[in-house]
């Protein structure tokens, strides 16, 4: 069994394991560490340090999904973390712990990753779009299995703002809204991207997608809809995936 510590940071907590890459399964407990304030590269790179004592896995490798552009190992957007992670190499600086075996890659591309590997993308052809509600918007687009990385479809001008800052479950929370007037937002997302892109799956993940019943009504696309399979744990497969090729 060949074990790889996924990370997933997300902007309110950090969660990692160790996974079992060959068949995607979790191969420990998960390890959870509140996201600081203000998260800047500083306070993170400590957290993925305590991550690393936890498991006792200094320079084993890892793989970490982080929210924002990654282009390279470094990030180039910072919607939801300290704007000091703009241009900052974290894959070679946060990579000192694990003696240079890192791979950090947008944390919708790592969910999508695992969904598509041991989930409900599994075996699908053609064009999937995974969309995960957060904080943040996350999105992953696959082609015959084959990602496109950093979509950042949230990003996508809305109102006044992005759709991040109207349909994501932050933004229902924040403005209290109903799960229909939250839904319609949705929709409207939903029908932007399917114009978009065409998909023939898309998939609805983060902890919001556990009350699809709640707003699946006010949902109409014209494409196949449904939640995806892994849950919570998505991001932190998907991040140890993505560093499989790395040597022990
Ligand atoms: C970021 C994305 C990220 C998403 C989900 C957005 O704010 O721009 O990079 O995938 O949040 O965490």
């Amino acid at each position: 069994m060949r074990e790889i510590l996924g990370i997933d940071v997300g902007a309110t907590g950090i969660k990692g394991a160790l996974v079992n890459v060959k068949n995607g399964k979790l191969a420990s407990e998960k390890f959870k560490i509140k996201t600081p304030a203000p998260a800047t590269p500083e306070a993170i790179y400590q957290c993925i340090r305590m991550m690393a004592d936890n498991f006792g896995w200094q320079g084993k490798p890892a793989g970490i999904g982080f929210p924002s552009i990654i282009k390279h190992g470094v990030s180039l957007t910072a919607s939801n973390i300290d704007p000091s992670f703009i241009g900052y190499p974290i894959q070679e600086k946060f990579g000192e712990i694990f003696g240079g075996r890192l791979v950090v890659v947008n944390d919708a591309d790592a969910a999508g990753y695992a969904e598509m590997t041991h989930g409900k993308g599994k075996n699908q052809k053609g064009v999937v779009l995974l969309i995960t509600l957060g904080t943040g918007i996350g999105s992953a687009i696959f082609l015959d299995g084959k990602l496109l990385p950093n979509t950042e479809l949230g990003q996508l001008l809305y109102k006044k703002s992005v759709f991040e800052k109207y349909a994501t479950n932050s933004a229902r929370e924040l403005k209290h809204l109903s799960w229909k007037a939250w839904g319609k937002e949705l929709n409207t997302f939903l029908n932007h991207v399917n114009l978009l892109f065409s998909p023939d799956l898309i998939l609805i993940g983060g902890g919001v997608s556990k009350h699809f019943a709640q707003y699946e009504p006010f949902l109409k696309v014209n494409t196949r809809l449904e939640t995806a399979q892994l849950l919570n744990e998505a991001g932190i497969i998907g991040a140890a995936m993505s560093a499989a090729k790395l040597q022990d």
